[in-house]
């Protein structure tokens, strides 16, 4: 049984930009956000109000939204890791935001220089106030599946550090497999955990990196059981920079091709996101690593 429509939450201005090494001008982020929201993508992660030195990428966050053309109909979600990072959301007018957790001690420490329960003291008052201001709220859960540290991640592990980001206060949990080692079996092992904890899956949304290929086949099994949002990257962009061997995210293009063969709907118009991806290949100078858009532009 699978999902009538699925929302499809966009990150490549995000998790895309946020890894790559050639340093894209603000302009050429504002069209790329532009150019997906005319292609239908109801929900586009904009940026990130992290610190400016641990993700250079990202630096322009209140340029990029000051200049931002919003459109009615789409959402603008950015990350935020701390009050600091929330006082910046709000004075750049951020409707909603995401706050981002990892499920081992390892990541933790690297990406956000604090320990697996610290992280949750530094969200606390993120979370409060944001939610106090009318916000929406997603939480993010790294390492779900694998760390490149410390190994396989027991799904017991995670639903229970899952369940304390939705107790703060989080209206969705995003589970991320940062480096793209999951495999279809894990994926429901751990939603079927999140269910046996009292998480549904309409409170869940996959994220999945395609380091091993897997991207596509987790996100089936993921829908199959009832989850009906899914995070991806145009033409497949992006990474972590303080995740070692994570490559780009799921590609939008690929996610919308099955669902189109499944006859899922998702509202979004394949040529344009092709053209856009191929575009942004071009400005990045190498060929996007999704296979639709390799398949489909001209
Ligand atoms: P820290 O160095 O521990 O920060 O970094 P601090 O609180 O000790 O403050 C040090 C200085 O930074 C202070 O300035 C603060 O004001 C400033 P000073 O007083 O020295 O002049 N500062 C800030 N400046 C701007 N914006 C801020 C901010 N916060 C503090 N928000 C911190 C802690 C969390 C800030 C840092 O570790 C950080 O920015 N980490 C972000 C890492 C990141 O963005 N990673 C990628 C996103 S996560 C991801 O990609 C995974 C995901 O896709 C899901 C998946 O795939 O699994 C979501
Ligand atoms: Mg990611």
């Amino acid at each position: 049984e699978l999902p009538e429509r699925v929302t499809i939450w966009e990150v490549g201005a995000r998790d895309g930009l946020q890894n790559e090494s050639v340093s894209v001008p603000v302009e050429v982020k504002l069209e790329f956000l532009d150019r997906l929201a005319r292609a239908g993508l109801p929900v586009l992660e904009a940026t990130s109000f992290v610190h400016p030195k641990w993700v250079p990428q990202l630096a322009d966050a209140e340029e990029l939204l000051a200049r931002l053309d919003a459109h009615d109909q789409v959402r603008y979600p950015v990350l935020v890791p701390n009050e600091k990072g929330l006082d910046r959301a709000l004075a750049a007018g951020v409707r909603e935001i995401a706050v981002f957790a990892s499920a081992t001690e390892t990541f933790a420490r690297r990406n956000l220089n604090s320990g697996l329960d610290e992280q949750f003291a530094m969200f606390e008052p993120v979370v409060s106030r944001a939610r106090a201001e009318g916000l929406e709220v997603r939480g993010y859960l790294s390492m779900c599946f694998g760390d490149p540290w410390e190994g396989a991640v027991p799904a017991e592990q995670v639903a229970r550090t899952g369940a304390r980001l939705l107790d703060l206060g989080c209206g969705q949990l995003s589970l991320g497999d940062t480096i793209g080692v999951a495999t279809p079996g894990q994926v429901e092992r751990l939603v079927s955990a999140f269910g046996a904890a009292g998480t549904g899956p309409d409170v869940l949304a996959v994220h999945f990196h395609d380091t091993y290929g897997q991207a596509l086949a987790n996100t089936l099994a993921a829908l199959r059981l009832g989850v009906c949002t899914v995070d991806s990257s145009a033409g497949g962009l992006g990474g972590c920079p303080y995740a070692e061997s994570a490559t780009g995210n799921l590609a939008t293009e690929d996610l919308v091709w099955m669902l189109d063969g499944l006859g899922v709907e998702h509202g979004v118009d394949l040529d344009a996101l092709v053209a856009t991806s191929a575009w942004m290949a071009g400005k990045l100078g190498r060929p996007s690593p999704s296979r639709v858009v390799r398949a489909l532009a001209g």
